[in-house]
C-alpha cells in the first residue's frame, strides 16, 4: 500500500465547494482501488485569514508544506481584497517558491459537453497549454515612483533568462513528443518585442534540434486567439510564456465549454518540491454559497496530481468516471446542465464505484 501526503488549501470563494467534491472522488478513488492511500492535511490559509492576521498563509507556510507529496489548491481572491494581495500572497509565493516552472494545462472537449464552437465536438479540440510559470511577465519586477503625482510611472518588466526558456521548452518538446501527433506550437510576440521573445523563438529551435520526431511551428499570441477557434484541430501541444499562456488557457477552456471543466498542474519536473494541482478558475463570486460550481475542473486536476504520484489506473479512472457523467448529462448550468455541484459528485463516485477497468 503506498501512502501519499496531500495538503489541501481550498482558500476563497468556491474553491472550498470544488475541494470538497475533489475530495469526495478521491475517496472513492482510494477504496476502489486499494492500493494506495491519501493521508490528507488542510489549511485554512486565504482571504478570511488575511482578514484575521493581515497575511494569507503563515511566514513558515513553504516550510510547512515542504514535507507534502502534492498540494491541492481551490482558488484564491476576495471581493474586498485587491487581487494583487491575494495573488502575490498565496498562489504566487507557492508556485515560485516551489519552482513549479511548468503549469500544465489540458484541454478537451469531454462527451456530453457542447462547444461554443459551430461544428467541434470531442477530438476536434485535444490540447495540452504548457505554461512557463517561474518568470516573465509575473516575475514580480519594476516598480512605482512618483504615486500620485502627474508624472507618475509604473513599470512592470518581463524577465526571460536563458535557463528559465530552455527548461520550459525541453519539458514542452518532450511532453509533445508524448503525445500521438508529436507536434509543438511556439507561441510568442516576437514582431513587436524584440528582445526576450526573440530569444524564445532561437532557444526554441535550439531546443527543437533535440527532438527530431516533433514536428513544430510558430506563432504570434494575437495570431494564435484567432487559430484557436478557426482551426481548433490544427493544434495539440503549445509552450507559451506566463502571461500569454494565462490567457491562451482561459481561451482554451472556454472554447471547450466553460472555465468550470479547466484544470491546471504546477508542476517542479525535478521533483525537488511539492507540485500544486487545481482548477484554472477563480473564487467565481456570483455563484459562491449557491451550490451549484462545476467540480469537473477539480476532478480534472485531481487526475493530473494522481498521475504526477505515480497512480496512472486511479488516473484513467476518474477521467473516465467523469466523461461517463458529463456524457448521461447530470451537469452544472455552466454546460448547459441544472445539476449541483453534490448531483454531479455524487453521481462521479458512484461511477467511480461501478468502474471496472
Ligand atoms: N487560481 C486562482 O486562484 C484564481 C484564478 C483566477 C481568478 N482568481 C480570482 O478569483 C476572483 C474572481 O475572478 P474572475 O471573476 O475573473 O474569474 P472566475 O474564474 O472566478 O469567474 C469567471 C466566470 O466563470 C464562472 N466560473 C468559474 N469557475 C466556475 C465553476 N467551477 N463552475 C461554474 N462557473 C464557473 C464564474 O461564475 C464567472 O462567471 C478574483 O479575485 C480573481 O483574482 C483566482
Amino acid at each position: 500500500m503506498k501512502h501519499y501526503k496531500i495538503a489541501s488549501i481550498p482558500a476563497d470563494g468556491i474553491g472550498p465547494e470544488v475541494i470538497a467534491a475533489g475530495l469526495q472522488a478521491l475517496e472513492a478513488l482510494e477504496r476502489r482501488d486499494g492500493g494506495f492511500s491519501l493521508d490528507v492535511t488542510a489549511f485554512d490559509w486565504g482571504s478570511e485569514r488575511y482578514r484575521r492576521t493581515g497575511a494569507l498563509m503563515p511566514e513558515d507556510g513553504k516550510e510547512q508544506l515542504k514535507g507534502f507529496d502534492a498540494i491541492f489548491f481551490g482558488a484564491v481572491g476576495a471581493p474586498d481584497v485587491p487581487d494583487h494581495v491575494t495573488l502575490w500572497g498565496l498562489r504566487l509565493p507557492i508556485c515560485q517558491g516551489f519552482d513549479q516552472y511548468a503549469n500544465v494545462r489540458p484541454t478537451r472537449i469531454l462527451p456530453g459537453i457542447e462547444s461554443p464552437l459551430a461544428g467541434v465536438g470531442p477530438g476536434d479540440l485535444d490540447w495540452v497549454v504548457v505554461r512557463e510559470n517561474s518568470e516573465g511577465e509575473y516575475s514580480g519586477h519594476g516598480g512605482r515612483a512618483h504615486r500620485g503625482f502627474p508624472e507618475e510611472v509604473g513599470t512592470e518588466v518581463a524577465i526571460f533568462t536563458r535557463a528559465g526558456v530552455t527548461r520550459i521548452m525541453r519539458y514542452a518538446f518532450t511532453l509533445a513528443q508524448a503525445r500521438p501527433r508529436k507536434f509543438l506550437t511556439v507561441v510568442t510576440k516576437s514582431n513587436a518585442q524584440r528582445h526576450g521573445m526573440v530569444m524564445w523563438d532561437e532557444i526554441a529551435a535550439e531546443v527543437a534540434l533535440e527532438f527530431p520526431d516533433v514536428t513544430w511551428d510558430k506563432m504570434l499570441v494575437d495570431a494564435m486567439t484567432v487559430r484557436m477557434v478557426k482551426q481548433p484541430r490544427s493544434l495539440d501541444t503549445i509552450v507559451a510564456t506566463n502571461l500569454h499562456a494565462d490567457i491562451l488557457s482561459d481561451l482554451a477552456g472556454a472554447l471547450a465549454g466553460s472555465l468550470g471543466i479547466a484544470p491546471t498542474a504546477n508542476i517542479d519536473p525535478e521533483r525537488r518540491f511539492p507540485s500544486m494541482f487545481e482548477p484554472i478558475h477563480g473564487s467565481a463570486f456570483d455563484i459562491t454559497g449557491k451550490g451549484i460550481a462545476n467540480p469537473v475542473a477539480t476532478f480534472w486536476t485531481a487526475s493530473q496530481m494522481l498521475e504526477h504520484l505515480g497512480e496512472p489506473a486511479a488516473a484513467a479512472r476518474l477521467m473516465q468516471a467523469v466523461e461517463a457523467v458529463c456524457e448521461s448529462g447530470i451537469k452544472t448550468p455552466d454546460i448547459g446542465g441544472n445539476a449541483t455541484t453534490r448531483e454531479v459528485t455524487d453521481a462521479v463516485c458512484e461511477a467511480i464505484r461501478a468502474s471496472n477497468i
